[in-house]
């Protein structure tokens, strides 16, 4: 059976249970298998309230914050491995204490804090970054020149401080295992003569395992090498993979203008506030029953409920003209969604939800005046 669309109120994120449990499954059997360990990197995901579910397959989380650190504690009842460009004397004390793991983005926050971490018994790592990366959007490169991410590796030296136990290198965006070979190839170029000094190495995310076509059989070849070769733990932190293509955000159309000859189908959502990614990237989700513009066939700009004049997108064309009170259905919008939301314009939130085959719809969270307020002083 699948989601009846009609029975949910907009707007609303949907997490398809079966889907994400398919994900779930499929990145657990890769870490069973390579015998690395596989953490869920809340940046991307971290609706708690499906935690209870992630719980049943026994990921561990990384953590970019205080915030994010705590609720891993709270939720998902493990230590986080955090890592943040840098971090606060204010609050360096409570993230070790829900962190097992701490990896330090520069030599001058490792010496400021490794005292302290060490006293709490937290593993010590440092960030690196080998100057290459294949993502083909410069938004989610962190290796570019000037980048602020990572000691590289004629900045580091031939020796390691003591009291390191591991390294950590992100430079991946939604990508296949062919990328992480050729990323690791250079990291062992680069950083080779510090593996046999160490306890563990963290991959970093951008490993798309859940996409269709993603070799794991590739990765996985590659991950039990590395770890023979180096006799390393191996750590992978990916954030997409874990909520990729689990579910929508379902909104409702208010109403259609038309200016200049283009439509626009106004919606109960908001680019800007629900869908930022979209403009960030930027990238043309898809839309349930629509396809890219076809000449001749009812065609419209989607358009979001905000004030910005660039919160739209275009174009869609469906089988017949929209009308007010038609759904709108965007896809795969679970990751980098909700975590990033804003309530710009006073948008009331969309609420969230999860759907499964034996009990149909379940509202997990609305919002109101009350979550807007709040935020505000
Ligand atoms: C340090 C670090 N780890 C993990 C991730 C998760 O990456 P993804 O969601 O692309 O798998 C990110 C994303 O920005 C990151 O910066």
């Amino acid at each position: 059976m699948s989601i009846d669309f009609t029975k949910i109120p907009t707007p609303c994120y949907v997490i398809d249970e079966l889907l994400l449990r398919n994900n779930l499954g499929l990145i657990k059997q890769v870490r069973e298998t390579a015998r690395v360990d596989i953490l869920v990197a809340f940046k991307a995901f971290s609706n708690w309230g499906v935690f209870p579910i992630f719980k049943e397959y026994g990921f561990g989380a990384s953590a970019s914050s205080l915030n994010e650190a705590r609720l891993a504690f709270e939720e998902l009842g493990v230590r986080a491995h955090t890592y943040s460009p840098a971090y606060e004397e204010e609050t360096i004390a409570d993230i070790l204490k829900y962190s097992s793991h701490i990896s330090f983005n520069s030599i001058n926050q490792l010496r400021k804090y490794s005292n302290v971490a060490i006293q709490k018994g937290v593993s010590i790592g440092l960030r690196v970054n080998p100057e290459f990366s294949d993502s083909p959007h410069d938004i989610y490169n962190p290796c570019r020149p000037g980048s602020r991410f990572g000691i590289t590796a004629d900045q580091f030296g031939s020796t390691l401080p003591q009291e390191v136990e591991g390294l950590h290198f992100h430079t991946l965006f939604e990508a296949d295992s062919f990328a992480l070979e050729k990323v690791l190839a250079v990291f062992i170029k680069k950083f080779g003569k510090l593996l046999p000094k160490l306890k563990w190495v963290n991959m970093g995310g951008g490993h798309l395992i859940t996409k269709r076509g993603y070799d794991i059989y590739h990765l996985v070849k590659i991950l039990i090498d590395f770890k023979n070769s180096y006799s390393v733990q191996v750590i992978l932190e990916p954030g997409s993979a874990f909520t990729y293509q689990t579910g929508y955000l379902v909104s409702t159309v208010l109403d259609i203008v038309e200016n200049n000859g283009i439509k626009t189908a106004i919606l109960d959502v908001s680019f800007t506030c629900h869908m930022p990614d979209c403009l960030e990237m930027p990238y043309k989700p898809v839309i349930l029953g629509a396809t890219d513009e076809i000449p001749g066939k009812p065609t419209y700009r989607m358009g979001g409920i905000s004030c910005l004049a660039g919160d739209y997108m275009g174009n869609w064309s469906f089988d017949k003209e929209l009308k007010p009170g038609d759904k709108i259905i965007f896809d795969d919008m679970i990751h980098y969604t909700t975590v990033k939301t804003t309530m710009f314009n006073g948008v009331n939130h969309p609420s969230i939800g999860i759907w499964n085959e034996k009990s149909g719809y379940r509202l997990i969270k609305e919002f109101n005046y009350h979550d807007y307020k709040n935020r505000l002083s």
